[in-house]
């Protein structure tokens, strides 16, 4: 996870829509980087298919090692066994940086009886803590204490015991690492104002798969009745498709493309994406596993509020903010969840865009305006990926740089981009 120095240099089309073909969307990185830690709740090899190949899921795999799991990686598939592993101490240098490292923290303390981790990073999109995470283990008999480098949770006498908790926010990753935890603890956890991310639904499924006691997947209350460790019998887990990519290449098709097809997506995770396209304007076609996007020259401003899955997702606001800086009218974008996830607006402004920030949470962009390339540097991994959008239809040349954030996310994205048509160079910095 060592930042590269590297950015990437584009040349625009300056409005012009000038790309065509097929973009293959790899596995979501959503449900990959649960599904490593997961194997902690597994007697036998977890194998795990579909990978996609990014920083992130590299540094959860050295999470899981420094645990002491044994991995195995082979092209998208990974195989871990953690039957030997004791390991209660995050690596702390993996954790540092990464927030999803906290869903890790669940299956460790109900395998192991304690764990202890520094507070984890991540995108600096918002205070990101972890109350929530603290709270829901204290509820199911666990006690923690903080010293100057790490949180250590203990579960009482050695192990969890089921609880019935209400999320004060339908948190992801709390649901996830909550519902890990109950899946070894003693007695039946019920998680309340749950998240149901398509994630969370894969994750969920796989495990009843394996013999735990699930009920309520999908829906805003999960019951898990805890039990022994989980057996894979040789079955595989399959990680869905990125439904962040799908939506950001259609993003970037109709701005830039002419017909575009991304293939390998689940349109039913799009539905909210879709939705926005029908008031903006932009048509698409729908087939099985793919999605056909057609460019066009006027768009309708359309608002947009982020809202847990299935409403927007925040992880598209960056990009679907692009798409409205080229729409007719005046678009309000309302982002919900993370207060610091609209400054990215900011360098869109010193592009040419008409925007107005009228707290942290909300933006106004107004009519049609050209972008101008320019120098950029990558915030985070969405609006880094937005950037790159943004610098594809402007005018001139841009550089992204910090693109170290764009890989924790996407697979080679200059590759993919380049087969569209998109003049597209990965460059020292
Ligand atoms: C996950 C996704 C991320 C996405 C986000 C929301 C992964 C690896 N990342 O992040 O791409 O943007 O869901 O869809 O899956 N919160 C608290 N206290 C806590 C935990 C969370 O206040 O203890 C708050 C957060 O600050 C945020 C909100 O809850 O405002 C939602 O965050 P959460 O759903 O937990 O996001 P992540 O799981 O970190």
């Amino acid at each position: 996870m060592t930042p590269t120095r590297e950015a990437f240099q584009i040349t625009g089309l300056a409005g012009k829509r000038t790309l065509s073909g097929e973009i293959p969307v790899r596995g979501a990185k959503n449900d990959a980087l649960k599904a490593i830690p997961a194997s902690f709740l597994f007697s036998d090899t977890l194998t795990i298919e579909n990978i996609p190949h990014i920083a992130d899921i590299s540094a959860m795999a050295n999470l899981v090692k420094g645990l002491g799991g044994i991995v195995e990686e082979n092209d998208r598939t990974m195989r871990i066994t953690t039957t030997h592993a004791d390991g209660k101490e995050l690596p702390v240098e993996i954790a540092k940086r990464m927030r999803a490292s906290v869903v890790s923290v669940g299956p460790v303390l109900a395998r192991f009886g304690h764990v202890s981790f520094p507070h984890p990073g991540g995108c600096v999109i918002g205070a990101r803590p972890i109350d929530l995470f603290l709270k829901s283990f204290e509820k199911m008999g666990a006690t923690y204490e903080v010293d100057d480098k790490f949180y250590h949770i203990k579960a009482t006498n050695g192990k969890l015991r089921g609880a019935d908790i209400f999320l004060d926010i339908a948190s992801v990753g709390v649901t996830e690492t909550v519902m890990m935890a109950a899946v070894l603890a003693e007695g039946t956890t019920t998680i309340r104002n749950a998240a149901m991310e398509p994630e969370i639904q894969n994750l969920a499924s796989f495990f009843v798969e394996c013999g735990a006691q699930i009920t309520g997947i999908g829906t805003p209350t999960l019951t898990i009745t805890g039990g022994e460790l989980l057996k894979t019998n040789g079955q595989a887990y399959q990680v869905i498709p990125d439904r962040i990519e799908a939506g950001s290449f259609a993003i970037l098709a109709a701005l830039a493309g002419t017909e575009i097809t991304i293939t390998g997506c689940n349109l039913e995770h799009l539905r909210a994406l879709l939705s926005a396209f029908d008031t903006a304007g932009v048509r698409y076609e729908k087939h099985t596993n793919a999605l056909t996007v057609y460019g066009a020259d006027n768009y309708t401003a359309v608002n947009i509020k982020t809202h847990e899955y299935p409403g927007f997702a925040t992880d598209l606001q960056a990009p679907m903010a692009i798409l409205l800086t080229q729409a007719e009218g005046e678009s309000l974008v309302f982002e919900t969840m993370f207060e610091g996830r609209l400054h990215f607006t900011d360098d869109l402004v010193k592009m040419g865009a008409d925007i107005t920030m009228f707290d942290p949470h909300r933006v106004m962009i107004r009519s049609k305006k050209q972008l101008v390339g320019r120098e950029l540097e990558s915030p985070d991994l969405r609006a880094g990926l937005a950037f790159v959008i943004a610098g594809i239809i402007a005018t001139k040349t841009s550089r992204i740089r910090n693109i170290h954030h764009i890989d924790r996310g996407y697979e080679k994205i200059e590759e993919r981009f380049r087969a569209l048509g998109v003049q597209i160079e990965r460059v020292a910095d």
